[in-house]
């Protein structure tokens, strides 16, 4: 399968396994792929710049600045003109540097500037890479929605045998072929997704919220983009990170949402509505702090417009629209007339009163219900499964 301009960046880093690189440098300039590699300045320790800028044809890039020169390399731009950026072997001292915004080589600020895919591929001792410490990077790494290219089990150069060997050459051009070449059902769909919570002012210091983290939503946005849906997220306020490729809208407040998401879903064939918008907010925003007195103090609150029911009133023949749920008791009854009340296609019912499931957590376990009341169950999955579920159920709804 031919890479005929794709721009791949490799990001190589201080492992015994960097010398397999070569190889895959070779594989990758075979099947007509653009290489630029990038060393961490203890990956030179390992192979040298010679080699791989010999194999890729282009001088291999390391350093921010040449001391002689003034010249320096962009790492914004070698971000932004990539197809994919390959980091590996993904040492454990890097992967820990990306997963919490390191940004003290060439490598790294390419990694944080990039918008393109980010495929990984650690390599290390099996004790190093079983360390809860780097299992916790790697989780991390994946909900920023970059892709694992699992380490195998062998010999390792320690001398000890298990998991935490590079992949081979030829399976991890397998893995980037199959990433260029895999089906995108969902081409030529826009998708409009909504996501976290919403602040509701009651004064310049103050709002009303709620527990939202937003990853279920932001884990919705990223399954829909990864199938080929044209993504905008309209999100809350969260501490996420963008999922690649996603064109995100921040609003604060339901009023900003409402209006985002109306304006957004006329042109969406798949409307995925999974933010914890409140139903009320203040009467009057104070326009100054509200100073503390004596006695308790009464925030009148009106009701919010909601856009569920506004986006169902709106809804066309050919659109998706999910909304999803989150009930303390009756759940399923609850959830059921919720889908009928707002002309939903599907509801996604979370259950408060499951472990691991709900708000702020990795995992969610969800019950989806349709509109002619069929009830499909799902287990205890991470939010990236959970949405993966729902994205696929949209797929076959929109007839793909
Ligand atoms: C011989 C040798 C082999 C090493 N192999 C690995 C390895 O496979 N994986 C790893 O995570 N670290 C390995 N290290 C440790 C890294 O080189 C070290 O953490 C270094 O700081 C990584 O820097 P970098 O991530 O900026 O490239 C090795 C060190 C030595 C001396």
């Amino acid at each position: 399968m031919s890479l005929k301009d794709k721009n791949i960046v490799i990001g190589i880093c201080g492992s015994i396994a960097a010398y397999k690189i070569a190889s895959l440098v070779r594989l990758l300039v075979k099947e007509k792929a653009s290489v630029q590699v990038l060393m961490t300045p203890d990956a030179k320790e390992f192979i040298t710049p010679l080699t791989l800028a010999t194999l890729s044809k282009r001088p291999v890039l390391s350093d921010y600045i040449d001391r002689y020169t003034g010249t320096w390399n962009n790492h914004v731009e070698l971000g932004l003109n990539a197809d994919l950026l390959l980091v590996a072997p993904a040492t454990a001292n890097t992967l820990s540097k990306m997963a919490h915004g390191s940004c003290d080589n060439l490598l790294l600020a390419t990694y944080l500037s990039a918008r393109c895919p980010v495929m990984f591929a650690p390599a290390m001792d099996l004790d190093m890479w079983h360390h809860p410490s780097t299992q916790e990077n790697v989780k991390r790494l994946l909900g920023f929605g970059n892709i694992l290219i699992a380490p195998e089990s062998g010999e390792l150069a320690s001398g000890l045998v298990g998991e935490g060997r590079l992949a081979e050459p030829e399976e991890i051009l397998q893995q980037i072929q199959q990433f260029f070449y895999r089906p995108l059902p969902l081409k030529g769909k826009k998708a409009l997704v909504s996501a976290g919570p919403t602040h509701e002012a009651i004064d310049p210091v103050r709002f009303i919220g709620n527990h939202s983290s937003g990853k279920m939503g932001y884990a919705i946005a990223s399954a829909l983009q990864s199938l080929g849906a044209s993504v905008t997220l309209v999100s809350g306020p969260t501490q996420l990170p963008t999922p690649p490729n996603v064109n995100r809208h921040d609003v604060t407040s339901a009023q900003e949402m409402l209006a985002a998401c109306t304006t957004y879903s006329d042109a969406s064939d798949i409307i995925v509505m999974s933010a914890a918008v409140a139903d009320y907010t203040p009467l009057k925003v104070a326009s100054q702090k509200i100073k503390k007195k004596d006695g308790n103090l009464e925030i009148a609150l009106k009701k919010t417009t909601d856009i569920l029911t506004t986006l169902g009133k709106k809804k066309t023949a050919s659109q998706t629209l999910v909304g999803f749920a989150l009930e303390t008791e009756n759940e399923l009854q609850n959830a059921q007339d919720k889908l009928k009340r707002k002309n939903l296609d599907y509801i996604v019912l979370n259950s408060m009163r499951d472990e691991g499931a709900g708000f702020a957590g990795d995992t969610n376990k969800v019950t989806v219900i349709d509109r002619k009341g069929q009830v499909q169950q799902f287990e205890l999955k991470s939010k990236q499964q959970v949405a993966d579920d729902i994205v696929a159920i949209i797929a076959a709804h929109q007839g793909l």
